[in-house]
């Protein structure tokens, strides 16, 4: 069975990227599902770093089809940029297909979410201020403007008027800013027009051929399981699903298409923007990790929040998304550590919980419940078998796989390419 969906197992920032990278070689398509440039997925081959933000990371594999599907929500200038910046280091990205059902992020759409952060104050999401959310607020409100209707003048321009009619109402009354005009954004959008047509396809249809035919098709999460609409940390999530199911209605392919899919896990956890995070640390350790990992965004330059590895949360996305295995980053960070606490459990309100609460109440007074582990101190980033790791490396391994209720099939011990060990072949 030829369809494996790979996605964050936590708050996102995990090494989607570099797992789908890695595994490129060996499929015909990847496919974003969801979200769209609040993404930022770093690939590193040989000497090139690449920062990807709405391209599916496949796009560096010449034999690879990269789709960004129904699901995505699509930033044409942001798009084009991406491409234009591929083509000049070499990068072939003629083959990408878009969807023509995906929603597009208009210019008041990227004002309407910076202007509702601004209003939020205190209490803000910390969002990327890309227009995501209020893009798939149109969506569900049937004000969305598509792929499509930039092919199509006149309803363009009803569509836009009608999702305009009550944005400029509040932007004008209730957040004091200028009306926009109807005919400036038909006319930029319309600009995007030839530009995109050659990729605009039913790309629905074409997974669904890809599948009949056996090939292997590669599904691409953006952000990651606990910022998923539905089985998040509400509110303080993204808008669109992460999780698995979200591969199904981002691109049209049914479930029982579904081989395998693959959470990546990072040896610690990182979270960007507000929101809980229990194992979250204020101290030199934190620092550190920030530090040692590199943890600053790749889309907005923010410091990720950094602390110990919560196996509660990893349980957690075992069961949302049904993994069938974990992809484990970044355990290279925690060389040198002398004892590397893990958050088995958390407290709360003096009871012990085994699993994430259900109650945000709850989670938000949740405190960790740590069981250490004893560190290492060997470079472990030439590593290219389990064997090769240090005893307590593979140990810390070992923990968190039978904590999290997956086996780890693969283990990253540097961002390159090769620096990966591989232990249960994906494919
Ligand atoms: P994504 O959003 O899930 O694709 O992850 P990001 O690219 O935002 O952040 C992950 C970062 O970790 C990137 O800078 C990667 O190059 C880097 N990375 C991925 N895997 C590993 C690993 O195993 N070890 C180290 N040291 N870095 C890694
Ligand atoms: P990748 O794909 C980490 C976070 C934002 C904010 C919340 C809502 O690189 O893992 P949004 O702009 O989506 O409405 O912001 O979600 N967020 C991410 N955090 N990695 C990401 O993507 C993220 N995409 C969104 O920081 O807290
Ligand atoms: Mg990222």
């Amino acid at each position: 069975m030829p369809a494996l969906v790979l996605l964050g197992a936590q708050w996102g920032d995990e090494g989607k990227g570099k797992a789908t990278d890695l595994l490129g070689g060996s499929v015909d398509y990847v496919v974003r599902y969801q979200g769209g440039n609040n993404a930022g997925h770093t690939v590193v081959v040989g000497d090139q770093k690449y920062a990807l933000h709405l391209l599916p990371s496949g796009i560096l594999t010449p034999e690879c089809t990269p789709v960004i599907g129904n699901g995505v929500v699509v930033d044409p200038s942001v798009l084009l940029s991406e491409l234009s910046g591929l083509n000049e280091r070499g990068v072939d990205t003629s083959k990408l297909l878009i969807s023509g059902n995906a929603h597009i992020i208009t210019p008041y759409n990227v004002t309407v979410d910076k202007v509702t952060e601004r209003f939020l104050g205190k209490r803000k999401i910390g969002t990327t201020g890309r227009g995501i959310g209020p893009t798939y607020a149109d969506k569900i409100n049937r004000v969305g403007i598509r792929v499509q209707d930039l092919y199509d003048e006149s309803i363009l321009t009803q569509k836009v008027e009608a999702a305009l009619d009550v944005k400029n109402q509040i932007l004008t009354k209730l957040y004091n800013r200028r009306a926009i005009a109807v005919e400036q954004v038909v006319e930029e959008l319309l600009a995007y027009a030839d530009k995109l047509a050659p990729y605009v396809a039913d790309t629905v249809l074409v997974l669904n051929q890809a599948l009949d035919d056996d090939k292997v098709v590669l599904f691409e999460g953006g952000q990651g399981t606990l910022l998923d609409i539905d089985h998040g940390t509400y509110p303080f999530v993204t808008s669109s699903n992460p999780t698995a199911g979200g591969a199904c209605t981002g691109a049209g392919v049914g479930p029982t298409k579904i081989s395998r899919v693959i959470g990546i896990l990072k040896a610690y956890t990182t979270r960007v923007g507000a929101g809980p995070f229990p194992t979250e640390l204020f101290d030199e350790d934190g620092e550190a990790l920030r530090r040692i990992g590199h943890e600053r965004g790749v889309t907005t330059g923010r410091d990720r929040r950094c602390g110990w590895f919560d196996a509660v949360i990893a349980r957690y996305a075992t069961r949302v998304n049904g993994l069938t295995d974990f992809f484990l980053t970044k355990l290279d960070v925690l060389t040198g550590w002398e004892q590397i606490p893990v958050c088995v459990a958390y407290e709360i309100d003096g009871r012990r919980v085994e699993e994430l609460p259900y109650s945000q109440t709850d989670f938000h007074h949740a405190k960790p419940v740590y069981e250490t582990l004893p560190g290492w101190s060997e470079d472990i980033t030439k590593a290219k078998s389990f064997s090769d790791l240090p005893k307590n490396a593979q140990n810390y391994v070992k923990a968190l796989e039978e904590m999290s209720g997956a086996p780890i099939s693969a283990i990253g011990v540097g961002p390159g390419r090769d620096e990966t060990i591989e232990i249960n072949s994906f494919i």
